[in-house]
């Protein structure tokens, strides 16, 4: 696995693997890998000649109230584990690569990302956007890959990604813990008694949605 920190090492590989006609996969992440990305990851190798991953804890997207600086960042454990699944290229950007020219230009979407969890989270949408616009473009990726536990997230991303990254596939999995709570890094925030009852709105939610899928 290579590691790199800057755009131009991620465009000069990603460039030399299309010209030699390879398909690239793309998993962005905030890290705290779990193992949800894990099958995303093997989603990507599935059906792609390279697999590159993304680890960056994106400060924009973090809400006034929140804590971007107690955010679990267990670098070496994820670097190991992207190994371990063989991912081709890791890219870990700092805060200067990835905002150090153009602040002044966000990409906004102005009417989901205004309810729901996004009225509570002012920026935190337009954060999401602007990150994952910047990477789609640094990446250049043929295919896409998320997970599912954000759903006011994931329409967003797709109702624009499909307008301005028409070229690029996008694929959502929604892996899940064994007791049906859907993986996220997020998880590590609750305490033990609210991890305990997590689980109780996916299974509410199965009773009445049969369609609903685990994988
Ligand atoms: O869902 C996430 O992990 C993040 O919001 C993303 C899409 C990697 C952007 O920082």
């Amino acid at each position: 696995m290579k590691i790199v920190q800057t755009i131009a090492e991620v465009q000069s590989f990603v460039r030399e693997k299309k010209k030699n006609g390879q398909s690239i996969g793309f998993v962005p992440t905030m890290g705290a890998l779990h193992k949800g990305h894990m099958s995303l990851i093997d989603a990507s190798k599935q059906e792609n000649n390279v697999t590159v991953m993304s680890i960056y804890v994106n400060p924009t997207q973090f809400g006034p109230k929140e804590d971007l600086a107690s955010y679990f960042r267990p670098i070496e454990k994820d670097k190991a584990m992207a190994r371990d699944y063989a991912v081709d290229l890791l890219f870990l950007p700092s805060d200067e690569t990835m905002y150090s020219r153009l602040q002044s230009v966000a990409v906004t979407e102005k009417h989901l990302s205004q309810v729901l969890c996004g009225a509570y989270r002012p920026g935190h949408f337009d954060g999401v956007c602007t990150i994952v616009s910047k990477l789609l473009h640094i990446v250049n990726p043929d295919r896409l890959y998320s997970g599912m536990k954000d759903a006011q997230q994931l329409r967003i991303i797709e109702k624009w990604s499909k307008i301005y990254f028409s070229l690029c596939k996008w694929f959502q999995l929604q892996p899940r813990e064994d007791d049906g709570l859907a993986c996220s890094s997020c998880n590590n925030y609750l305490d033990t008694n609210r991890r305990e009852i997590a689980p109780v709105l996916f299974q509410h939610r199965n009773k009445d949605n049969k369609h609903l899928k685990m994988v």
